[in-house]
């Protein structure tokens, strides 16, 4: 049931036109399409049958030019008519049932509205269509239904014409002047309210913004729109790109399988990617909902008006599109702390996935289920790949090719290839060996070694780069690396590299070894690597812990410092895990000290620091990880280091106090953050004082930042009573917040202080769990797989058994949440032998399932396969 890359074919029949009317009624909707089909002048070959993709549709008509069609054979996943004229027009009419549809793809309806998911292939749900992205049509789309029910109706492009209809329904028609492959495809239709907004183009033109959600939340749109407008400027400022519809419509809604859809005009969000006020939404939503947005609009550009020519395709809009919102967040906040933000979750998850059964390259070679794709490898190393791109060309060429790359195929459906192609072309530069780092699967790894000759004074490094075997790839050929670096001397000066007095350096690895020589040293330097995490590789150098004390103070790259900071916090945890040191090292407190006292520091930078390395990332960087002695280890050295510093630390969260009302500034946000980490540090190790501070924090904290952060820090505490009374005090002020009862429950789901699959177990019987909405789902069952990782792996594999039981559970109503879920598992072979057979087992009584959807078994059977 695979798919090959090798396989694509031109689609035979092209679709210009669509003119689609949905019937809309409480049992069933009925769906009209008409179709302007010919045949592709460009096809290889003359395929004389129409064959168009449907799922679980009920055919009513079906007719060619005005005349029935009798012989049109029609099976569960496309409708064949054969014979077909060159150029003709075709009237369907589909039955659908989206109050039955669970699996969220297609037209579904959530909490009394009707809305849709077309990415991937959630079109051929709605009607028979030629349900691929190089298949590109302008759309008509006129809605009918229910007047009060349903008083907006909503649709891609502009509004051509309204009006009312018998039986007090109401049809409002929307045309999109764009051509547009189905995935981009939307519709919504419920009881909203509008919240208007405008912004005026760089030409001067002005749009109409518009955001749309249920009455309860008329007060949470300020935060997406303010963030909306800010994207608008900034596409305009940076990449030249102005928007083109004379309306921008976001769309709110409680059941998404995603977070987002960048549907043309009318992106729809998962509430929880989208609503915000002060005192239900944290920092990290806030920041969360600032980059989705912009996300999901740059994708306008990137990905709408240039889109995918097949689905291997994905990173070509999603890589770049990552890309493009990382270096908004940016340009927004601090470039370093969301560099280090995303490195982490790239270096925690993406490498993982790189690492698993489920590896693929960035452009993968085939699939099953097309659902599984929408991975960390395609969206965040595709990003990745793209600012090497940009590394390795500098922002003004990197600006010249994607000037050229939007010029040349506005309005065409292209590859990843087509991208790179535009960049060379632009920039003059080969990269036809980088092209690979979209063609293999791995991370590389670069074994660094170096060398001083202090007669002649000079240094030497040497570098060799390797990239282990990933399934169906066993041999991989060095890829193109930027590697970023800089020399200190030993007063923590930079020195100079070349003859003009460049203190940094983009060395580019092509070959598998490299040794680079610098001249006319006095000492032997100490080498910042890899700067601003250059390129998505590991990097091995065996630094001293004095040495990478010496960086967390004086290595001009922040992200350096930061990363210097977390290899000594792994070197510590490592030897003690292995017993070679049986006490913390004092150099790691004493770092711990300095950035505590440092009032210079900044604070965000401080907050990130502060935090060890993550026992997810612990994992991944060990084999047969024993995760009991990996978490337990973690936080003797996390306790150890409070303890040392109580005094510190409460002193931190004193200072950082504000009386001030709810801003979200970078300045504000980074003071929150670091007074909830002193808290939650405090409050770790049993402090008196730290608990009363959190009680009162959590009583009087004007913003959800605060109190959640006060809530987290006492669930995440031994102070029981209290941390229960504040659990119960959060549900009562906010039960009738979806959004923030999901916070509830994963701060819940996620503790490895709750008592683990005791509480996860209670959550699934709580009124306000919900087995439809994958919001829940994901907070209770998903929470506890990915983050809980001391009870997901219980050494009896009651966590796994019980993951199993929830995915096939979930299967029969929503294959993709399903799938998603598995992930956790798909890892077995990263655990200690107890643990891996145990998981493996739970992963061959899913295979045993009898009727698992194609997303399940893509994930089940490859996790299971030899490698
Ligand atoms: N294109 C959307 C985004 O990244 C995600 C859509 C995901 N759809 C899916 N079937 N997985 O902005
Ligand atoms: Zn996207």
């Amino acid at each position: 049931q695979s798919i090959y890359l090798k396989d694509y074919r031109k689609p035979p029949f092209l679709i210009d036109h669509v003119d689609l009317r949905f019937e809309l009624f409480e049992e069933q909707t009925r769906v009209h399409s008409r179709l302007q089909v010919r045949r592709n002048p460009e096809a290889d070959g003359a395929e004389r049958d129409l064959v168009l993709h449907g799922e679980d549709l009920e055919l009513e008509t079906l007719t060619l030019d005005g005349r029935p069609v009798e012989d049109a054979v029609v099976d569960s996943e496309s409708l064949r008519i054969s014979n077909v004229p060159d150029q003709f027009n075709l009237d369907v009419v589909t039955c659908i049932r989206p109050q039955e549809n669970t699996r969220l793809e297609g037209l579904y309806k959530s909490s009394g509205m009707f809305c849709t998911q077309c990415e991937a292939e959630g079109f051929r749900r709605i009607t028979y269509f030629l349900d691929r992205p190089d298949v590109m049509a302008c759309y008509r789309t006129r809605i009918e239904a229910d007047s009060e029910q349903y008083p907006v109706l909503l649709a891609n492009g502009n509004p051509v014409d309204h009006g009312e209809m018998e039986g007090g329904r109401h049809q409002v028609t929307w045309e999109d002047p764009f051509p547009k492959p189905s995935y981009l495809f939307a519709m919504v239709a419920g009881d909203l309210v509008e919240k208007r907004d405008e912004f005026t183009t760089g030409s001067g033109r002005v749009v109409d913004l518009r955001m749309y959600v249920e009455p309860r939340n008329s007060d949470k749109c300020e935060h997406a729109l303010a963030s909306l407008k800010k994207a608008m400027q900034w596409d305009e400022e940076v990449y030249g790109r102005e928007y083109d519809l004379d309306i921008f419509m976001i769309v709110a809604v409680d059941d998404f399988n995603m977070g987002a859809m960048e549907n043309k005009g009318l992106n729809i969000f998962n509430s929880s990617c989208v609503l915000a006020s002060p005192e239900t939404a944290t920092d990290a939503a806030y920041e969360r909902i600032e980059s989705i947005v912009a996300h999901e609009y740059f994708h306008n550009w990137s990905g709408n008006r240039v889109t995918c020519r097949d689905w291997f395709q994905l990173s070509l809009k999603e890589g770049f599109t990552v890309f493009r919102d990382n270096q908004f967040s940016a340009d927004m906040g601090s470039p370093t702390v969301q560099r280090i933000d995303h490195v982490n979750m790239l270096r925690t998850a993406q490498f993982a996935e790189d690492d698993g059964p489920m590896a693929h390259p960035v452009r993968p070679e085939s699939y099953i289920e097309i659902g599984n794709f929408y991975t960390l490898t395609v969206y965040e190393k595709g990003a990745e790949v793209v600012r090497m791109i940009h590394t390795l060309l500098g922002p003004d060429m990197f600006r010249e090719g994607s000037d050229l790359y939007f010029a040349r195929f506005d309005g065409r459906a292209v590859t990843t290839d087509d991208f790179v192609a535009t960049m060379e072309e632009a920039s003059g530069r080969d990269l036809g060996q980088f092209r690979r780092w979209y063609e293999q699967a791995g991370t590389p790894v670069l074994h660094v070694s170096d060398h001083f000759d202090a007669e002649k004074g000079v240094y030497t490094l040497s570098i060799e780069q390797s990239c282990p075997a990933t399934p169906r790839q066993p041999h991989k050929a060095p890829f193109h690396i930027p590697l970023r670096m800089g020399l200190l001397d030993s007063t923590g000066e930079p020195l100079p590299l070349d003859d003009i007095g460049n203190t940094e350096q983009v060395l580019e690895l092509t070959e598998s070894r490299h040794s680079y020589r610098f001249k006319d040293l006095k000492e032997r330097p100490v080498p910042s690597l890899l700067r601003n995490f250059s390129a998505p590789v590991k990097l091995d150098y065996a630094w001293s812990r004095d040495q990478l004390m010496f960086l967390v103070s004086h290595d001009p790259d922040g992200f350096n410092r930061w990363d210097a900071g977390q290899k000594l916090a792994i070197d510590v945890i490592q030897s003690m895990l292995e017993g070679n040191d049986t006490e913390v090292d004092e150099r790691l407190i004493e770092a711990y000290r300095n950035l505590l006292t440092d009032t210079s520091l900044d604070r965000a930078m401080v907050a990130r620091m502060l935090a060890l390395p993550g026992t997810a990332y612990l994992i991944e960087l060990t084999r047969d990880a024993d995760v009991q002695a990996i978490h337990e280890t973690r936080q003797r050295v996390q306790t150890t280091v409070a303890n040392a510093l109580r005094e510190e630390l409460l002193a931190v969260h004193m200072r950082n106090q504000s009386s001030e009302p709810y801003a979200f500034s970078a300045e504000r946000v980074a003071a929150r953050s670091l007074a909830n980490s002193a808290l939650s540090l405090l409050t770790l190790i049993g402090d008196e004082a730290g608990k009363d501070l959190a009680v009162e924090q959590f009583r009087d904290a004007p913003n959800m930042t605060n109190r959640f952060g006060a809530l987290s820090a006492l669930v995440n505490s031994p102070f029981e009573k209290e941390r229960d009374r504040a659990l119960e005090q959060f549900y009562v002020d906010w039960q009738d917040d979806p959004q923030v009862v999901e916070q509830w429950f994963a701060v819940q789901s996620g503790s490895p202080w709750m008592g683990g699959l005791k509480r996860v177990r209670e959550l699934l019987e709580h009124p306000a769990f919900d087995w439809k909405n994958p919001n829940k789902i994901r907070t209770v069952i998903g929470v506890f797989a990915a983050r809980n990782l001391v009870h997901f792996h219980e050494p009896d594999g009651s966590g796994y058994r019980f993951l199993g039981e929830q995915i096939q559970r979930l299967d029969a109503s929503n294959p993709q949440i399903a799938a998603g879920l598995a992930q956790p598992l798909t890892r077995w072979r990263r655990y200690a032998p107890r643990l891996r057979e145990s998981m493996k087992s739970v992963l061959e009584e899913l295979l045993a399932e009898p009727q698992l959807s194609k997303d399940l078994f893509e994930v089940v059977s490859k996790s299971l396969q030899e490698q």
